[in-house]
Parts: C-alpha cells; structure tokens; sequence
C-alpha cells in the first residue's frame, strides 16, 4: 500500500500502489525507486513511521506532493504551464503561524504575469515578438509595424499598418507649455533625468486621460481610450528625446515632421538646424530603425516590470512610463549602454584589455554590456548590432573602440571565469559604439534605449489591463527587524554607538558646487562636526 518518503522526490510514480491500493507506494527518496512498505507505516497516513512517512499517491502526474515536516501534514499542490500557484501555498500553515511564503529576492524564480508578447530561450539565445524570429523582424520589418505586432498581438494589414502609422505620426507634437518645462532644466541636465521628468509632466497636459479625474477603471474598461494613449506616448516619446537632446546643446526646437518615417522624423528633430528639405541620411535611419527594433520588447525586464507594477494601481499611462524610464535609468539596466561606453573609453586599447580583465575577475571592476538575468548564451541582438555597427561605420567612419570591444569580446569569451558563469555580450555591448559613431553623446545613449521601450511598456500595460485575472501589484515581505519596542524620549537616548552609526548615514559625499574658498571658510552656522 502507502507511499512514503522522508524528502520530496523528483521521480516519476506509478499510479497503482504495490500492495495493490490504488495511487498509494512507498519511494525511496534516494533512489525514487519503490521499495516495500514497512508494516509499522501501514494505514497511518500523514503519519511518520520511523523513516517513513505515509503519503497519498495521485492520479494527476501534474502535481506535487508536499509534506510538511513541521507538522506531518501532505498537501497537493497542482503544477499548470510548469508552475505552481503561490497562492497554494498560504495553505500550507502551522497551527499558530502564517501561510506559507515564497522567498525570492530579485523575482529571480518568481512568474508574476502570464504574457503571449516576447519569448526568450535564455539558454539557446533565442528571442522572439509573438513568436516571430527577432532576426526576421530586425531584416524585414520595421519598427512601427514591430509596435503594432507586439501591442496588438499580430503582423498588421495594410489598412491597419497605414491607420496605425498615420495615428503615431500625428500624435507627435506636445504641447507648449511642456517644450518650456525643457527649457528651464539647467544647461547640463541628464537627458534621461529631462526624458523621465518630461514624461511624467506629461500626464498633467491630459486630464482626461486622468482616472483620478476620469474614472478608476477607465483603461481596465475602454479599448478607445487605451488606444489615444498608446497613439500619444508613441508619437511623442520621440519629440521629447529630441527636445532633451536640443536643450543640451542650446538649439531651438524642431517641430515634428508627420511626411517623414518614424526614425527618420525622429533625426530631423535632432539635428536639422535651418536647412530647407532636410533629410536624415537613409542607412542611419534603417540602423537606428533596426535598433529600435531590437530594444521594442524584452518579457519582464526591470523596467517592464516597473511598468506593469506601477500601471496595477490603475495611474494614467505616462506616469507608468516616466516609472519605467527611471528604471530603465540604471546601470545594471538600461544604462548599461552608456557605462559600456564609459568603460572602453577607460581602456581605451587593445593592450590594455588583458589587465581590465584580471581586474574584473579581482572584483574590482565589472565588465559592463557581458552578463543577463535570463540569457545564458549569447544575446541574439548582440549579434545583429555587431553587424548593424559596420553598415554605419560605413557612412559615419570606423569607431575606434570597436577593436578595444573585439578583443574585449574575444578574451572573456576564452577565460573560464566567464565561460563558468555563462557571461556573453549583452545588447548594450555594441549598440554604445553604434550611437558613438553615429555622434549621438554617451548620456543619450539611455533615452535611445527608453523611446523604442515604450512599445514594449506599452504592450505590457495593456495586456495587463485586458486581463481579467489582473490585480494590484502587492508583494510580500519577510519582516526580520525588531519586535515591539517602548519610544525614548530624545534625552533618555544613549549616547554610545548604535546599528545607525555603523551605517554611516549621517556621512555625505562633498557636493561638487562647494568651491575650496567656500571649503575653508567660517560661517555663522559652522559646524566642523558635519
Ligand atoms: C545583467 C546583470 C545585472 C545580471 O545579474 P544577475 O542575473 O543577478 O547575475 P549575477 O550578478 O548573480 O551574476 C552571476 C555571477 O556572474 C558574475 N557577473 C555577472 N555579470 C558580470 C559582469 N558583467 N562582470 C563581471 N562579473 C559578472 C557575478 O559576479 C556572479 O559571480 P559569482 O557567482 O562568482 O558571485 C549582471 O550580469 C550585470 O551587472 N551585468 C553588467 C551590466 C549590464 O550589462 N547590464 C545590461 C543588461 S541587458
């Protein structure tokens, strides 16, 4: 009869029992081979019995058989699309204490949405947009039609491309008093500070795209007015990048041009000065399309997670999007392009490149653009800027650092600190040199990742808000910080070293404004401790 195990077991089981129960055995769960039941074990289910502990067999091969130790008690716990549901797991409880939690810092096993948008294989290095080949779409399409594929989950028509297209490009202009709000960051502002502030300050220009002046469910409910903000934030996403860029190097605004494509407008906007009949070069423009391609969609990164987490409380979209610019903003993330740059430069040649690398495997640096959450192999779109870099090279001039790059790429990939650790070039290895030689500066690398992202935070946002399963995004936490405490009064407070002092949080790094004159100088309110 039973089943038993101390351990769970990933063996298979046969369904019939072997002294004949139905769906009852007993596994060792070293082996997950049967073995025979011992007599003390029999009949006492969910009961331990010297080694073993009696456990019902199930019908349903998906599903798990977990045995609380803590308590002896089983439960099943039904696997569906290669998961089990959290939620079952609140079931699992001692008499005095909470369900059941699942740990996972960085979500690093943790599904939190159910999407049909982007498919990675991390280990083959395979990506696809709604199961069509990144490769296939990089080389034929383009990236309105890419928007279109992943919002809207097919390849469109013609008609549909053409409303489509024709939506975007006259959804472009912003309204003036958000091309002032430009204009007053100070002359040095981070484009992807200007970028995120500007998307935010966005959402104030359209209060009837507000639910909480609208209505709370407004985006859950209407497909209408889902579509007039996908149609906005696509449109304009560009003209703020390009207002950023303008700002920087103190040029008056160009107004959009809805006659040209997508990324060709988008040029335009940056750099035509007075010139009548400008026109951006076209290998420039088809590059800069095919990486924006390539930058659309990538499932739940950080910033699409940031996007869908903030969207579940149901804001408008262009506060969600400023959210996921901002981190998009980061290092590890999106920024990663322009750190790349900045590490290259840092090593600027070949021979250098061997030193850097012990460096990295001493700790001491890291290797910006090698290394994913997910990919375990090389990054598809790594590959595909490689060869992108060349066309461009072929117009704007070879840039120097692809051979620090090249030889960068050729040593990790032989060294077994990183062949141990599965580190390939990520997307932001090569696309940096790319931006470097087509003369876009390194701190707009970032907003050059957030315009065509848009597409993807978008895709995500309204498949969020098409699901009926959808909630607000509340994860759980594991408190282990003090129990109840009685609050002293500021004087009663010892005045010896506590946990806040080892932390140093009262020590600030100099701001750069401070001059030496004003370093050394005394003032009314000096306070040499500080
Ligand atoms: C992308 C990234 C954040 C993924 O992080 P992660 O999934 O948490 O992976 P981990 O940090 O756990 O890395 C696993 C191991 O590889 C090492 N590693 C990962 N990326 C590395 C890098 N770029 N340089 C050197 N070592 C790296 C880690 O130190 C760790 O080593 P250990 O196991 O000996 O401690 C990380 O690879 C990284 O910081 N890369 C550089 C930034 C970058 O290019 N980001 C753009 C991503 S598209």
């Amino acid at each position: 009869m039973p089943p038993v195990s101390t351990t769970t077991t990933t063996q298979t089981r046969p369904n019939q029992g072997q002294s004949g129960s139905p769906g009852l055995q007993v596994v060792d769960p070293t082996s997950g081979s049967a073995v025979p039941l011992p007599a003390s074990a029999a009949g006492k289910k969910g009961e331990r019995a010297g080694n073993f502990i009696v456990v019902p067999g199930s019908d349903d091969a998906q599903s798990l058989t977990v045995v609380d130790n803590r308590t002896n008690k089983i439960y099943q716990i039904k696997i569906e699309n290669g998961s089990v549901a959290a939620l079952d797991f609140t079931k699992i409880k001692t008499a005095d204490g909470p369900g059941l939690r699942l740990y996972d810092p960085g979500f690093q096993n943790t599904a939190v949405a159910q999407s049909r948008i982007t498919f990675i294989d991390g280990d083959a290095g395979i990506l696809q947009y709604r199961g069509y080949d990144i490769e296939d779409l990089a080389e034929k399409s383009n990236f309105i039609e890419v928007s279109y594929l992943l919002i809207y989950g097919e390849l469109p028509n013609k008609a549909q491309y053409s409303q489509f297209h024709h939506e975007i490009m006259h959804h472009t202009f912003v309204h003036l008093q958000l091309a002032e709000l430009m204009k007053s960051f100070n002359y040095d502002a981070h484009p992807m500070g200007m970028f995120i502030s500007g998307m935010s300050a966005m959402s104030t220009f359209h209060p009837e795209a507000n639910p909480a002046l609208v209505n709370n469910d407004m985006y859950v409910e209407d497909p209408r007015v889902r579509n007039k903000q996908i149609f906005r934030l696509l449109g304009k996403s560009p003209t703020l990048a390009a207002y950023a860029y303008r700002h920087r190097i103190g040029r008056p605004y160009n107004q959009p041009r809805n006659d040209l494509s997508y990324t060709a407008n988008f040029l335009y906007m940056m750099d035509r000065l007075s010139e009548d009949e400008y026109e951006p070069h076209p290998v420039l423009v088809k590059a800069l399309d095919i990486l924006f391609i390539l930058h659309a969609d990538h499932e739940l990164n950080c910033s699409t997670a940031a996007m869908r987490h903030i969207g579940s409380s149901h804001v408008d979209p262009y506060s969600a999007v400023a959210g996921a610019s901002a981190a998009l903003y980061g290092p590890l993330h999106g920024g990663a392009n322009e750190a790349v740059l900045r590490m290259l430069e840092g090593i600027g040649s070949v021979a250098n490149v061997i030193p850097f690398l012990e460096q990295v495997k001493n700790r001491e640096k890291k290797l910006m653009g090698f290394g994913h959450r997910v990919y375990k192999n090389y990054d598809p779109r790594a590959r595909i800027i490689r060869r992108v870099a060349y066309e461009v090279f072929e117009v704007c001039g070879r840039e120097p650092l692809i051979e620090v790059a090249i030889a960068l790429e050729k040593a990790a990939l032989a060294d077994d600190f990183f062949v141990q650790r599965k580190l390939y070039p990520n997307v932001d290895f090569y696309s940096g040199l790319i931006y470097k030689a087509m003369g876009f500066p390194t701190d707009f690398f970032p907003v050059l990742f957030a315009i065509p992202r848009v597409a993807g935070w978008l895709a995500h946002w309204k498949e969020a808000c098409e699901d009926p399963k959808g909630k607000i995004w509340r994860p759980r936490q594991i408190y282990l910080g003090e129990g109840k405490r009685s609050y002293v009064p500021l004087d009663h407070r010892s005045e010896g070293r506590n946990a806040a002092d080892d932390m140093e949080v009262l020590q600030t790094v100099q701001s750069r404004q401070i001059s030496k004159r004003s370093k050394v100088a005394t003032h009314k309110n000096f306070r040499s401790s500080l």
